[in-house]
Parts: C-alpha cells; structure tokens; sequence
C-alpha cells in the first residue's frame, strides 16, 4: 500500500501524475460491482453531468456525454467505503509526503455510455480552484485497445494515452493536466474523485 503511495507522490512531483494499477484489487473491484450500483436497474440514478451553469444540454452534449451519482462517504456502502477510506489514507500520505494541505474528497460513481466522451479540459473551475488532484480509478474488466475510452493526458512534451482498466488508478494535478475522454466503444465505469484542500462542510 505505502509503495503504492510513494509511486503516486513520486510521479506528482516529478510528472504532475501517476497511474498505478491494482489501487483496488481484483476482488476489491469485483465487491463494488457486484453491489449493482452500474446495472442497467441501477441507472436511473445517475444523472448527465454538467459543464458549468450557463450551458444548455445541447451544448453539453458535444462536450461531455457521461452520467454521474455522488457518493456520501457516510452511508456508501462497505466496498464504495473501501475504496473513499483508502483515498483519504492517500491524500494524508501526500500531506506528509508533498507537504500539501489536503482536507477532503469529492467523488461520484461515472458512467460514460458506448459512444460517449468528454473532450479536452482543464478540472479546476473558474474561480473555484479547491480541487488540487484529480483521482480516477477504473472498473472494466477486460478493457482492451478496440474499446477506446482512454484518457488522454496533454503533457508538456506529447500526449498519452491510458486504458481505463480495472482497479487501475490515475492522479493528476487539476489545475495543470488538460485531458480528455477519447469516445468508448463499449459502456465504461469508474469511480472519479478530487482531492480538496477546503473541507466540504465549509464549501458552500
Ligand atoms: C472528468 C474526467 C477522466 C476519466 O470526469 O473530469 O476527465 O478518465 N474523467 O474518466
Ligand atoms: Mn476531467
């Protein structure tokens, strides 16, 4: 666990990210599908997430085309609690390690329809720059290159690519890493979170 943590904060500091695989395990991914929250029964409860406050669905539309559901910490249940326990262990890690002031997360459960993309961005909002790292762990099984899907990193020198694989972890700097969703070929699910420097409670 600590190796894995020390591979993230190695890569932040040298990279602005890192990408670590089996951040959850094969059975750790499995409990939180089998709970059904991404089934076919399960997804009304998402809702098509937004691009700001000005924007109609149209526009939204050609810029994003994925469903999202927060998650509450406080009654997720026990295998979504897994995973936001170990993000908090992380973010206190990096505290030590960066010497950041980490104070919360935000995460939601993400469903990016066969098709679907999110084009080129930047996560941090105007005027709200509280989201320090960007955190995105994967939960498809047997995602293979015919997919698509991948997130594409614009770094400084190229762009890369990376797979949205089961239990695989990516963490980025929100305020300097632009990325982007590459259209999926096949429905892909993940768990995408921010690391906050400003406790929720006091957020609004
Ligand atoms: C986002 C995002 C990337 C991904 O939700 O802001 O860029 O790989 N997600 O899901
Ligand atoms: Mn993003």
């Amino acid at each position: 666990m600590n190796d894995q943590f020390e591979l993230i904060a190695d890569g932040l500091a040298g990279n602005g990210y890192a990408v670590v695989d089996h951040f959850l395990s094969k059975q750790e991914v499995d409990s939180i599908l089998s709970l059904g929250l991404f089934e076919e029964e399960s997804l009304h409860q998402f809702r098509k997430a937004g691009i700001g406050k000005t924007q109609g669905l149209h526009v939204n539309e050609n810029i994003r085309g994925d469903y999202i559901q927060w998650l509450d910490i406080k009654t997720a249940p026990t295998p979504v609690k897994v995973y936001l326990n170990r993000l908090t262990e992380l973010a206190l890690f990096l505290n030590r390690a960066l010497y950041l002031s980490l104070k919360d997360h935000e995460v939601h459960m993400t469903v990016y329809p066969k098709g679907s993309f999110y084009k080129r961005h930047l996560d941090q909002f105007k005027g709200d720059d509280h989201r320090k790292l960007s955190v995105i762990c994967y939960l498809n099984h047997d995602w293979t290159e015919a997919d698509g899907g991948q997130l594409r990193m614009y770094l400084p020198d190229e762009a890369r690519d990376f797979a949205p694989i089961a239990g695989r972890l990516i963490c980025f700097r929100s305020d300097q890493i632009e990325h982007e969703v590459l259209a999926a070929r096949r429905d892909r699910i993940s768990l995408t979170g921010w690391l906050l420097d400003q406790s929720m409670d006091m957020r609004f």
